[in-house]
């Protein structure tokens, strides 16, 4: 028996695993402010302070908390809140929430330590930032972050208590209370895990499992195949097993035997144009996965290639190639070739990708799923188990993180579902990191090869560019194509993309998928050029895009500030450090979905704002909020938002830069039409 206070309150703790963490305890007594992300004391979301000590709770095993005191988030509720969440709140340190308890928790060490030692001094920046390197924020907050815990410190929030957070969910994130989709646990719950291949390329022949089921506390295994039953990289998901407890269904893994028929692969995209290499989808019907957001253009298959057949961003390309292929022949020292490469990018949100599916009978599904998009995913699991849209109540209250992996329904969401409809008990199947870094998506790598001609004044006469994308089994490259869009309608360019498909596992969409990689490229390109041509790279950018307005205004601006005016040229040249100052400028188009509905209503506690989007930590909630607000005419806070149910009427995902652009506009509107229809009510 243990011995230990939790928040002040005095707890004897029995039948602990030897092997429990002191994370995954106070989750399993409803203490979730404590997030675990990495699992191995990297991240800090499980911070919790022992005896007063930031520690993570990841690594802690549970008898180590003998006799000591433990404080969580949890701690520091409403009633009772630390400076240091008053001023995370007031300086908006935050976007989807899942790291903010774990940077409370070392923040409030610090500030009593630096209370303690330097009363009234504000600590600095790096002081600030050693103190929290424990912690990292996937969404990239530390703006935010660093400025409260720096006045927090300074004692600016000791004694304000009425704070205007900017963000609308603020105290519910500060006070570890929201409720994220691997928080939610039902009485009667089952863990799923995921079986996986072992192999890159291989037909599976047989799975037995009967071994694995007949282990007590194992409920149901299922298959996760493709039809024609070959799986193609090395973790492809094959089976999910469901069980009473983690331990047990992971352990259970093991005794699952898989009769391979093992195929040759091609890993990496050397192994993939090599000659004689497997060809990874023969046949016609190939259905690989798609690693750009939308729709792709058709291409022309060449073993493991595949060239799209559609170039919308060219123009004149065989005039350009022509021009291209003539000043190299004739060694025209205008002409730039370079090659430029980029490394596959993981989104790892700080929340894994997470599904707990409950059967409420056999004709009705609550799915609660960590999800960029609630109404899409419920038409796609009412689709797939052959459901009425309406029977399928998808849930996703708040979201750790998405960036583009948690579009549409993965096999977490799949493997719950059908786990939960085998055993008639709630599931749950998440990805541990492992599988989050390994399996769940990425940017794909790109190697892109730009040709540039100028004149002799270094006005751009034609570029060609080729680029050979990497997203494993999956197809979707399209950095040519953006290159091509990035550039005056008049300039004569060729765009070429490939895709190289391989044994990896596939990559997915990544906010501005082919974006970045193409404008990292092209941006690059355009100061290789004016270094080439000893010229000024804000002028190049100025001299090639002469028409556009927008980009002058913020050339200008960079070019006016003294770290551009006071750059040193050569720093570094001769060391083995090289430092610089660069500057890009980039543009993202973005979508409005007109299909998108927003009811504002009123009831006794006031006026409520409601649509079928859901906020991954983007600010959605605070967003509808003001827009209601804006249009009734009344201040934020007497406004309730709810988002994160497909219960609610037809909104956006959260994809596509598409849910603040589709949901200001119609949450306006309707708030100023049931104010005009209350008005007239009242007249009457
Ligand atoms: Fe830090 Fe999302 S706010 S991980």
């Amino acid at each position: 028996m243990i011995h230990t206070t939790i928040n002040g309150e005095q707890r004897q703790l029995t039948n602990t695993h030897p092997d429990e963490t002191v994370a995954e305890f106070l989750r399993s007594t409803g203490l979730t402010g404590t997030k675990i992300v990495c699992n191995a004391g990297t991240c800090g979301a499980c911070t919790i302070l022992v005896d007063g000590t930031p520690m993570c709770g990841c690594l802690l095993p549970v008898h180590h908390i003998e006799g000591r005191q433990v404080k969580t988030v949890e701690a520091f509720s409403a009633e009772k809140l630390h400076p240091v969440q008053r001023a995370l709140m007031a300086h908006d340190g935050l976007q989807c929430g899942f790291c903010t308890p774990g940077f409370i928790m070392s923040g409030i060490a610090f500030y009593e330590i630096w209370q303690r030692d330097h009363p009234g001094e504000t600590p600095s920046r790096d002081k600030i930032a050693a103190a929290l390197s424990g912690n990292l924020c996937r969404c990239g907050a530390y703006a935010g972050i660093y400025d409260a815990i720096q006045s927090a410190c300074a004692g600016e929030f000791d004694s304000i208590t009425e704070i205007v957070a900017p963000r609308y969910e603020a105290l519910e994130k500060i006070t570890g209370r929201a409720r994220y989709t691997i928080d939610q646990h039902y009485s009667d719950q089952l863990e799923g895990v995921i079986l996986r291949s072992i192999h890159p390329h291989a037909k599976i022949i047989n799975i037995d499992a009967s071994e694995a089921l007949a282990i007590p506390g194992v409920f149901a295994f299922t298959e996760l195949l493709e039809n024609d039953r070959i799986v193609r990289y090395t973790g492809q998901e094959i089976g999910a097993l469901a069980a009473v407890d983690l331990r047990t269904a992971r352990s259970s893994l093991s005794k699952i035997k898989v009769k391979y028929q093992v195929y040759p692969a091609a890993v990496g995209t050397q192994a993939a144009k090599a000659d004689g290499t497997p060809v990874i989808y023969p046949g016609f019907f190939r259905k690989p996965p798609i690693a750009a957001e939308g729709m792709t253009f058709p291409g022309r298959w060449q073993k493991n290639l595949r060239v799209s057949l559609l170039k919308p961003t060219a123009k004149s390309a065989r005039k350009a190639q022509r021009m291209i292929n003539q000043a190299r022949s004739n060694h025209n020292p205008n002409l730039i070739e370079r090659t430029f490469h980029n490394a596959i990018q993981v989104h790892t949100p700080w929340e894994p990708h997470v599904c707990v599916a409950k059967w409420n009978d056999p004709q009705h599904l609550t799915v609660h799923l960590s999800t960029q998009s609630v109404h899409g995913s419920a038409h796609v699991i009412a689709e797939h188990f052959d459901l009425e849209d309406e029977n399928v109540i998808l849930v996703a209250e708040h979201i750790g993180g998405g960036f583009g992996s948690k579009q549409g329904v993965t096999v977490e969401g799949i493997a719950a579902i059908t786990l939960a409809r085998l055993t008639e008990r709630p599931v749950r199947v998440f990805l541990n990191r492992l599988e989050e870094l390994s399996f769940a998506g990425y940017r794909p790598g790109t190697e892109a090869i730009l040709s540039v001609l100028t004149d002799d004044e270094g006005h751009l006469q034609a570029l060609s560019t080729t680029s050979w994308g990497d997203a494993g089994i999956a197809i979707g490259n399209g950095v040519s194509f953006f290159i091509g869009a990035y550039n005056p309608e008049e300039i004569p360019r060729n765009t070429i993309d490939i895709d190289v498909i391989n044994n990896n596992p596939p990559g997915s969409p990544f906010r501005g998928p082919n974006g970045p990689q193409a404008l990292w490229a092209w941006e690059q390109m355009i100061d290789e050029t004016a270094h080439h041509l000893g010229k000024d790279p804000i002028k190049l950018r100025k001299q090639w895009y002469p028409e556009d307005e927008l980009r002058h205004k913020l050339l200008d601006w960079a070019a006016s500030l003294p770290v551009w005016q006071n750059r040193d040229t050569n720093q570094g040249e001769d060391s083995r450090f090289k430092r610089g100052v660069g500057l890009s400028v980039s543009a993202w188009p973005f979508i409005y979905n007109g299909n998108t509905k927003v009811t504002v209503g009123i009831r006794k506690e006031g006026l409520y704002v409601k649509t079928g989007t859901q906020d991954i930590g983007t600010g959605t909630r605070t967003l509808l909020a003001t827009a209601a607000a804006q249009g009734f005419g009344i201040a934020t806070d007497h406004i309730q938002v709810i988002v994160g149910n497909s219960n609610a009427p037809l909104g956006p995902a959260s994809a596509g830069s598409q849910a603040a652009n589709s949901v200001y506009g119609p949450a306006v509107s309707a708030a100023q039409m049931l104010k005009t229809e209350l008005l007239t009510l009242v007249q009457d």
